[in-house]
């Protein structure tokens, strides 16, 4: 048997993931978000991303794939995947997954078989730069994101850390950028409320593609 000694601070912490989670938001990225940015970064043919409590890769290799498909040549993709946890950046890093039943046929191409298990490509794993970061904790200098994804970690914080969480995220997202938590947070979380509208006018904002809404500033 194998011992991982595991900081106190990461016991107990819900690491569930799964490729291309709730479906939903990765339409929206598809039909709205991904074009949207195409228009609007033509010039500087730069897209960043950040997936903020990325456990094992699953969400920043699904947006990967997502953009990988619309083919852009010449561009600057580049995807953050950060997690407090060092065994999960670490596993991001690698992007090998044993299982990758729930990733939709047409992207099953990204993967490759290796020793019984399935590695993503590494056309893909280039994308990704992965570093350890606490959410709650003080944050780097980073450029601004067109991106944001802090989808399933916020529900597990303290109120009164999310809403500081939710005012930083809204200065690191550049001013027509996107960001994607999980939804209803908003209306869950009561000390989060004045950051979004309409409790806010100037708060992020809805956009609705299908059953999904991500959430722009402007
Ligand atoms: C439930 S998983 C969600 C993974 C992915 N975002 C998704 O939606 O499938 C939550 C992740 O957030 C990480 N996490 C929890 N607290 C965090 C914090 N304070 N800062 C950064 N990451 C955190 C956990 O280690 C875990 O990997």
């Amino acid at each position: 048997m194998e011992y991982v000694r595991v900081s106190t601070h990461l016991k107990g912490l819900n690491q569930n993931t799964s490729f291309f989670r709730d479906h939903a938001p990765f339409e929206c990225l598809k039909a709205l978000v991904i074009p949207k940015l195409i228009k609007a970064r033509k010039q500087e043919k730069t897209i960043r991303v950040w997936s903020a409590g990325c456990s094992i890769g699953h969400e920043p290799y699904s947006v990967a794939m997502v953009i990988n498909n619309f083919n852009l040549p010449g561009w600057y993709i580049s995807i953050l995947a950060t997690d407090i946890d060092p065994r999960m950046t670490s596993a991001t890093h690698t992007g090998i997954y044993n299982d990758i039943e729930e990733v939709p046929d047409n992207f099953k191409r990204y993967f490759h078989r290796i020793n019984g298990t399935w590695q993503i490509d590494k056309d893909l794993r280039k994308i990704i730069n992965t570093s350890v970061f606490d959410l709650n904790g003080q944050w780097p200098g980073m450029p601004k994101m067109d991106i944001i994804l802090v989808r399933h970690v916020l529900c597990h914080l303290p109120d009164k850390n999310v809403d500081t969480i939710i005012k930083k995220i809204a200065q690191t997202l550049r001013h027509d950028g996107y960001l994607f938590i999980g939804q209803g947070l908003p209306l869950a979380k009561e000390s989060i409320k004045r950051w979004f509208y309409p409790y806010n006018k100037d708060g992020f904002r809805p956009v609705m593609t299908g059953k999904h809404c991500c959430y722009v500033l402007n």
